[in-house]
């Protein structure tokens, strides 16, 4: 048993009687189930700590934080303990935006929770809100303070009050913890470059280039454009930084113990303002280690549990999502592995599944899709993903090379292919992306755009080609029903709802211009939407399509995730079958990732359970499922279905 299980046990014998215990009493016995674990996950990261320096500093630091925490939050988390794993529920659906693109600010945000109760999202992820430097700043990844609200999105009060009516609404909010790095202009950065040297501490900083030349020597970089190498000369201190990403981000040095400590306190001050899922961003890189890529060590793991379960201890209803956009290997160990299962992240991004979709759409095949996702181990019980087609960030195609050696394709040739279809680069692809951080050292590179431009709607508009246009938007809903029918929190990009097309104004932004994510940054259209009742036009199409599966994904409990996802061996490579399972129920989703029609053979329905005919209906089109004169199933081109049987 994981500790969250025991803490919903503890939870669960606390509602009857007399030995009712007090927020305060249960806050003690969660500290002091954790406390063991807390200790030896400390010591094994800080093992010349003093003992005496650990009881002295955490249990205080722990209980100050529970002080903290207002009132009506701690009686949400334990309702959240006794209601056990709410965010498995087939009820919650996501939407990602950024504040000030949605409606300018937190109030703006505010009036439009009618939009999201009318498309049926009741789960928030905001983009950073807070302060940050005036120029670059990474769309705010790169983090003034952890608390302090930007002002061109409102004061904390706006917050204080957006997350009240979200709590009234049922609407879950989740905000970034950006944990690996701070900008240069955060409090410590600032001491830190004045000579501080407490604060110089708190980063890798270093005299000259000896050490950081050893650490490139095995550091990849991850914006090889705009920010090559790791380190950034500091002319102020006369020294060098981290920087891993952005030569304004520096990397926080969590070997010193006292980073911890601060950041748990920052930690906790986001999950104060009432957050409900915290985003642990860039997770991957917490730990570095001279001769290691410094990803996914499990040092960093260590630290991840450690937070987790002061967390657990302080407020046991927030949860943590995992940003690993690693190795689908690698995305699994953020749940917790061995000793640590169910002891990390609660949520991870389905980054796997993500970019095999992409996958597919180019090469029309489900095959690679099939081959890894059945390849990988199941993710432990009480986790979940968060399935997505599109966010903020660019397509990296971290595809597994012997999966891809297995469909009779070579990796790298596979990837230049992928690369060329989405970044225009091949005549005939309907596809209109932008190439993202190109290496030419490695060929490697990432692709942007929006859903609906990599799909294809902007050029089949471009040519006014209407069965284009009816192409693209089948393609737009089957990714989405993909991902609102798969286990998991489906998260919609803001935009993506109305099939907003790639948006090239950040090219004459001095701030943005050396960085495509931002093609796929868009302010809302509330033009559109004031449109979507009367028109017939792409973006009502989608919307309507989407609100659809919603309102269907949410009253079929099938949908929850209990590790119930079963990735079926299609006999047509270009279908790819999956199955919901609940009890006796099963419900099958069919999506043909070709442009032509495809077959299944109706023995191989039978012989998954599926009752063809009047025994069975398609929820989304309330057909049953019929078959023509030879007995097969034939599913459009982009043709998506939920079948179940009655
Ligand atoms: C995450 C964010 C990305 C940001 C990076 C550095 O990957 O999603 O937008 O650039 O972290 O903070």
């Amino acid at each position: 048993m994981n500790q969250a299980a025991l803490h919903q046990l503890l939870a669960s014998k606390n509602i009857l009687g007399k030995a009712k215990k007090t927020p305060t009493e249960l806050f003690q016995q969660r500290f002091h189930t954790n406390l063991a674990y807390i200790k030896d996950l400390f010591f094994t990261l800080y093992p010349e700590v003093d003992t005496v320096y650990f009881s002295k500093k955490l249990p205080a630091k722990l209980e100050l934080l529970f002080k903290e925490r207002p009132s009506e939050l701690k009686k949400q988390d334990l309702d959240r303990l006794q209601e056990g794993n709410w965010y498995q529920s087939e009820k919650l659906v996501g939407m990602q935006l950024y504040v000030d693109r949605f409606n300018q600010d937190l109030k703006g945000l505010q009036e439009k929770l009618s939009y999201f109760e009318d498309l049926g999202v009741n789960f928030l992820h905001l983009m950073p809100i807070t302060t940050r430097p005036k120029g670059e700043n990474d769309g705010g990844y790169a983090v003034n303070s952890y608390h302090e609200i930007d002002p061109r999105y409102g004061t904390r009060d706006d917050f204080t009050e957006l997350s009240k009516k979200a709590r009234e609404n049922n609407i879950i909010l989740m905000l970034d913890f950006v944990v690996n790095h701070t900008s240069d202009e955060f409090a410590w950065a600032k001491k830190a470059k004045k000579g501080d040297i407490k604060y110089q501490d708190y980063y890798y900083t270093f005299d000259d280039r000896t050490i950081p030349d050893e650490y490139e020597k095995t550091l990849p970089e991850i914006f090889p454009e705009s920010a090559p190498g790791n380190f950034t000369y500091i002319p102020e201190m006369e020294k060098w930084v981290m920087t891993v990403f952005n030569n304004y981000q520096w990397d926080l040095n969590y070997r010193n113990p006292e980073v911890f400590l601060e950041m748990l306190g920052n930690l906790m001050a986001l999950a104060n303002m009432g957050v409900d899922v915290i985003r642990f961003d860039a997770l991957a890189f917490l730990w570095k280690k001279l001769g290691t890529i410094s990803q996914n060590l499990p040092e960093a793991h260590t630290l991840i549990s450690l937070f987790r379960m002061c967390l657990q201890v302080i407020a046991p209803g927030v949860v943590l999502l995992a940003e690993a956009i690693v190795a689908p290997r690698n995305i699994l160990k953020y749940f917790g592995e061995n000793q640590f299962e169910g002891n990390e992240c609660e949520i991870a991004y389905n980054a796997s599944l993500m970019a095999l979709l992409w996958n597919s759409i180019a090469t029309k095949k489900s095959s690679l899709m099939i081959r890894s996702l059945k390849g990988v181990p199941n993710k432990p019980i009480d986790s979940t993903w968060i399935n997505y087609i599109r966010c903020h960030d660019d397509i990296g195609l971290g595809y597994d090379d012997d999966f891809v050696r297995e469909m009779g394709w070579e990796p790298f040739p596979h990837k230049q292919f992928i690369l060329n279809y989405y970044c225009g680069r091949l005549e005939w692809s309907p596809a209109k992306g932008l190439m993202f951080m190109y290496n030419p050292k490695n060929g490697d590179g990432r692709i942007t755009g929006s859903a609906a431009s990599l799909l294809g709607l902007e050029s089949a508009i471009e040519q006014g080609n209407k069965i284009s246009i009816s192409y693209a938007l089948d393609k737009i809903i089957m990714m989405h029903g993909i991902i609102l029918s798969f286990g998991g929190i489906p998260l919609i990009y803001a935009g993506d709802e109305i099939a907003t097309l790639n948006d090239y104004s950040f090219l004459e932004d001095e701030k943005h211009k050396n960085d495509s994510r931002w093609v796929n940054r868009p302010k809302q259209n509330w033009e559109v939407v004031k449109n979507l009742a009367s028109s017939k036009g792409p973006a009502s199409i989608i919307f309507q399509a989407l609100k659809k599966m919603i309102a269907i994904r949410k009253g079929q409990e099938v949908f929850a995730d209990q590790n119930n996802t079963f990735i079926h061996e299609s006999p047509n490579p270009h279908i790819f079958v999956f199955e919901r399972k609940m009890g006796e129920k099963s419900l099958w989703v069919f999506s043909n990732f070709d442009e032509v029609s495809q077959s299944l053979d109706v023995s191989w329905l039978l012989s998954k359970g599926i009752l063809p005919g009047e025994a069975s209906v398609d929820l989304l089109s309330k057909k049953t499922l019929e078959l023509n004169g030879n007995k097969d199933f034939y599913i459009k081109p982009f043709g998506h279905h939920w079948i179940t049987n009655i």
